[in-house]
């Protein structure tokens, strides 16, 4: 039986409030937690496979110009080596997840510094490495490569401007304006585990060992870069360790990995190096962004502009989502929302940990903190002044809003009361102490997602799902809500993800995972419910699950005893409809930030932080707050240290790697309170849960650089806040 559902209006049964199990919502531990720390969890490189043989990528020294041959024959006849595979399919597939694109490029015309061009297959990984170390590329190079987002003329996609109103009026009338443009670097994914696949074959059959973020379209791609059906390709994926949408995709080690092992008849492990994540990998474009902020006496918005340039290769369709929030944070009835894209001789950039407002709500919350200096309004106000009634741009209601109670929650928790609001007048010995705010905002998305739950005849339920979990606690959030809708124990209920065998989930990416997949966990227990009703003989919303009992009017029996001798089995099916069309669905949050700023050297500390969050129904109390937690991370990264580095003349990332490209390690991140408000968005899903996986990063950088201009007066427009940005201003 299938329970399909698609979301066109609230539903606001609240069907989760009539359970009685208790598990939604508590701390509940990762089930999946105990393998990842003993071992027993196997990532992609490490599946015991017999006679596998091993893949070293080997990549272009160069950012632009044509292969024209290589040395095949000398390293072929070095020790173990098997096969060099160089085939245009390596690079066939598109960045983002949609199959049956053009490819970009092949192997032979080079487009960016690293570009794979083959795979060196050997006996060992050793002999592998060793052999592509040793093959000699010849490269023609002809015209020079792009590599200055200032220098090139940029396209101006006409679908990614829009005006309302005559923002240049509201400026000229404005009692209070900022116009300043700030930057932000290119950034990497960086996640703990490089990208790695295992290729089988058995026949026209392929299996593939991966560690990808959305299985039933990699399966697409994979299937669409080897020119095979997709009923041909099986992808296990059921541990992966981090993906921040560099894993959205498949990258070119599995289509090599696919093809080397078509050609050997033998598996073939290809593991990227960490250079190999940072140079092929999707990378962040960096941001030229013009922020204009026309306010009245009162500081009420009444335009604002944000005009953007982002860069990607030529070609490639993703842009940097940057104004993505900008249509909807605030009030202002005058607006110019544009974006330009420079096409760069560089890594290909897509979606890296909150694509759009990562970086853009973070760089309009820098200049809403001028605009409250300017006004002397305290920051807090000035947001909550300028909440608008509905969504400007598109003049729908908001599904919920809770900006403001985000805001008050926030800035009570961390003691925003103390702060001076004038800069530079909080000294500790060395230390130039500030404080700083900013607020969060991020789309809300659902996605079509099934799930197939088995309630079996001893009382256990599975549940099954090519869902993949990245990190973000999927195992454990869907064990919860079977285990409410069911009435079961977690020790009681399996989850089985990460095998395209399986029912196709929505995969995780833009913090729809939990939503789409626990609606369609839900929709299946639903659909067990009724039957078990019928089987009780009472209706469906009478019949009260708890411990694996079933409670009838004053009768309790065994849920088991309910069953008939087998399983019984539903799917879940959730589609997203109208709702998103008829209100604006988003998340909220605000961030503090207290920092202190050496008066010596200009090196900024984060020394604590606070972030309130509203996104709906909260799942796992513990995996949510982990999420907000580490999306407050990578804002320090984003604000302190992490930038990609582009040698200039060759176009290759000079720090590519953990030594050299710096996200926060244990010493740079203070104590990080994070609130969870309560919150029931009946428009988001019938879980009334929301995203909250990328809600952190939106914003939190602002929160400390508007503390370091409350530290030391010093305002940087140029992301990160690195000390030779801060040390000049510092000297009066
Ligand atoms: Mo996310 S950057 O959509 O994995």
């Amino acid at each position: 039986m299938t329970r399909h559902m698609k979301m066109d209006n609230a539903d606001t049964r609240r069907r989760l409030d009539d359970m009685v199990q208790g598990a939604v919502g508590a701390p509940l531990d990762r089930p999946d937690g105990p393998l990842k720390v003993t071992g027993a969890a196997h990532y992609a490189a490490e599946q015991p496979t017999d006679a596998l043989c091993y893949g070293v990528l080997v990549r272009a020294p160069a950012a632009k110009g044509r292969l024209l041959n290589m040395s095949t024959n000398a390293v072929m006849a070095l020790p173990g080596v098997l096969a060099i595979v160089s085939d245009e399919r390596m690079l066939r597939n598109p960045a983002q997840g949609t199959a049956n694109e053009a490819p970009v490029q092949g192997v032979h015309e080079i487009a960016y510094f690293g570009q794979p061009v083959a795979l060196v297959v050997a006996e060992t990984f050793e002999q592998a490495r060793h052999a592509a170390q040793a093959l000699q590329l010849h490269i023609e190079t002809t015209d020079e490569a792009a590599l200055d987002p200032l220098a090139v003329e940029p396209e101006i996609p006409e679908d990614k401007q829009s005006s309302m109103g005559d923002l240049d009026a509201a400026m000229k009338n404005a009692v209070y304006r900022v116009d300043e443009t700030y930057t932000t670097p290119s950034h990497s994914s960086a996640p703990m585990e490089p990208h790695a696949s295992i290729a089988q074959w058995e026949g026209e059959q392929l299996t593939l060992r991966g560690s990808y973020q959305m299985l039933k379209y990699n399966r697409n791609e994979l299937a669409d870069s080897l020119g095979i059906e997709p009923k041909n390709v099986r992808i296990l994926a059921p541990y992966v360790g981090g993906g921040f949408g560099s894993k959205l995709g498949i990258a070119p080690e599995a289509v090599a990995a696919a093809l080397a092992a078509k050609k050997l008849s033998r598996p073939v492990s290809v593991a990227m190096t960490r250079p190999h994540v940072f140079e092929t990998t999707m990378r962040r474009s960096e941001t030229r962004q013009r922020v204009r902020l026309a306010a009245d006496a009162q500081g009420r918005l009444t335009g604002i502009g944000h005009e953007t340039l982002v860069s990607n290769l030529p070609g490639e369709r993703f842009a940097e989502p940057v104004t993505q929030a900008t249509a909807f944070m605030y009030r202002g009835e005058n607006r110019i929302i544009g974006q330009k894209i420079a096409r760069l001789n560089r890594t290909c950039a897509g979606s890296v940990r909150a694509p759009g407002e990562a970086v853009g709500v973070t760089i309009v919350e820098n200049a809403m903190d001028e605009l409250a200096e300017q006004a002397g309004i305290d920051p807090v106000e000035l947001r909550k002044r300028n909440i608008p009634e509905e969504d400007p741009t598109r003049q729908v209601p908001f599904s919920s809003h809770k900006l403001a109670e985000a805001l008050d929650a926030g800035a009570r928790g961390f003691g925003w009361e103390k702060r001076n609001a004038i800069p530079k007048q909080v000294r500790d010995g060395e230390w130039m102490i500030g404080m700083g705010m900013a607020s969060a905002f991020r789309v809300n998305m659902l996605k079509e997602a099934q799930a197939r739950v088995r309630l079996n005849a001893n009382g256990t339920a599975e549940i099954e799902s090519d869902q993949t979990d990245i990190g973000t606690g999927t195992y454990a959030i869907l064990t919860q809500i079977a285990c409410d809708m069911l009435g079961l124990a977690p020790e009681n209920v399996t989850v089985r993800l990460g095998d395209t065998d399986l029912p196709p989930g929505s995969g995780s990416g833009g913090s729809f995972g939990a939503a789409s997949n626990g609606t369609a966990v839900f929709l299946a227990c639903e659909e067990l419910r009724l039957q078990l009703a019928t089987a009780a003989g009472c209706a469906e919303p009478d019949l009260t699950l708890k411990d694996g009992k079933a409670i009838v009017g004053n009768r309790q029996v065994i849920i088991a005893e309910l069953l008939p001798s087998t399983a019984l089995e539903a799917t879940g099916h959730i589609e997203p409809g109208d709702a998103s069309s008829k209100v604006r669905q988003a998340t909220y949050g605000a961030y503090f930030a207290e920092v202190a700023v050496s008066a010596i050297t200009g090196e900024t500390r984060v020394r604590r932080m606070t972030g309130a969050f509203a996104a709906g129904r909260i799942l796992n109390a513990k995996t949510a707050r982990s999420q907000c937690l580490g999306g407050m991370v990578w804002g320090i990264g984003m604000a302190l240290t992490e930038a990609l580095e582009f040698d200039p003349r060759y176009g290759q990332i000079a720090n590519h790697d953990f030594a050299e490209y710096h996200i926060p390690v244990n010493a740079d991140v203070p104590q990080i309170d994070v609130i969870l408000l309560e919150e029931h968005d009946d428009w988001a899903n019938p879980l009334q849960a929301k995203g909250l996986g990328e809600l952190g990063i939106c914003g939190a950088g602002a929160a400390i650089t508007n503390a370091i201009y409350n530290a030391t007066g010093v305002r940087v427009r140029d992301y990160p806040a690195t000390l030779d940005k801060i040390l000049p201003g510092l000297e009066t």
